[in-house]
């Protein structure tokens, strides 16, 4: 049986409701400053703690999961992607990883369609010239964007958050096409009115706008490749709010800047928090500093998943947000 108050270590400052209830129920260590960790930190976290909350922040690898002590026993993640911790060692020291599912899915899909459209209606272009005085009246020809309503949308993922995009984007009245390791249930396909392709490739070469909601794996790294980048049609616009690894980052600022691909909204880079300098000059690339779940409602669900995670462990159930390494 698990200790009645165990050792919890969290890496990074929460949300202060979510902090709250962390001291209330267990043996908490915060981390007030809000900087990650660093290494030694976390090192030090691993000897000592029964359950860690890490965030993407952290890399949570073999080497660490190797020097943790035995009481060890959980790691619940302050997220949904787990693409930063070594799922497979955890799991093979009996560490159990949990994540936090769901509860951001309706607010990652609401930036995805902001970025679509702020892209394609060149929504920041526009508000940096009025900002800096550059509006000397309406014109005609200036400042013309694309529509969206009519154009068609590859999803690349059709999980949770794929769906939530679908169904936004059926509703500005966008045709749905997604690539998928499988096809969803007729009935969801039927709602979404959705085309499955079983080959990326082909998806790709047919779409107005490519949205990546998948999450990052060893299957799905650079995904969007240099080769498969050029599949898309000159006026496409990709759309990255899952991880920046999905695409080849130095392969897409090149395309945007000689004009073979349309635009790109992202949230997400390969290294991040760097930015490949050639993506910060382009008028055609709006980016966000992974913005995705970053509303007070999502990490405040997500600081009580953490909990329930935890809570159940300590009760001597199983979690519910069991990271499984074979269904990534
Ligand atoms: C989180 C995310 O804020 O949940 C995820 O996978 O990408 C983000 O929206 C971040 O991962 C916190 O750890």
């Amino acid at each position: 049986m698990p200790p009645r108050k165990p050792k919890v270590i969290v890496t990074r400052k929460l949300p202060d409701p979510v902090e709250t209830r962390l001291r209330e129920l267990f043996d908490t260590e915060l981390n007030v400053h809000d900087e990650p960790m660093g290494r030694e930190a976390l090192l030090d976290a691993v000897k000592r703690a029964a359950a860690i909350v890490p965030t993407i922040t952290d890399r949570i690898d073999a080497e660490l999961i190797d020097a943790a002590g035995d009481q060890l026993k959980l790691i619940a993640n302050f997220g949904a992607g787990v693409d930063h911790i070594d799922v497979a060692a955890a799991n093979a020291r009996g560490i159990t990883v949990t994540n936090t599912p769901g509860v951001l899915t309706e607010d990652t899909a609401d930036l995805t369609m902001a970025l679509m459209m702020a892209v394609s209606r060149r929504v920041v272009e526009g508000a940096n010239v009025a900002q800096e005085g550059g509006f000397h009246g309406w014109t005609p020809t200036w400042m013309m964007g694309r529509r969206i309503t009519g154009k068609r949308l590859g999803i690349i993922g059709m999980g949770r958050i794929g769906q939530a995009v679908a169904r936004r984007a059926k509703a500005f009245g966008m045709q749905i096409h997604y690539h998928n390791r499988k096809p969803v249930s007729h009935l969801i396909a039927e709602e979404l009115g959705a085309t499955y392709w079983e080959s990326l490739d082909q998806m790709l070469a047919r779409m107005d706008v490519v949205s990546v909601n998948c999450p990052h794996t060893p299957a799905t790294y650079h995904l969007l490749s240099a080769r498969r980048l050029k599949l898309l049609q000159p006026h496409a616009i990709v759309v990255n709010t899952a991880r920046g690894e999905i695409i080849d980052e130095g392969a897409l600022a090149d395309m945007l800047g000689k004009g073979l691909i349309g635009g790109a909204g992202l949230d997400v880079f390969e290294f991040e928090p760097a930015i490949n300098p050639k993506l910060l000059k382009l008028p055609n690339a709006v980016l966000l500093p992974h913005l995705g779940s970053a509303t007070v409602e999502a990490r405040i669900d997500m600081g009580e998943k953490v909990i329930v995670n935890i809570k159940t462990w300590m009760d001597g159930h199983r979690p519910p947000d069991r990271v499984i390494p074979s269904m990534l």
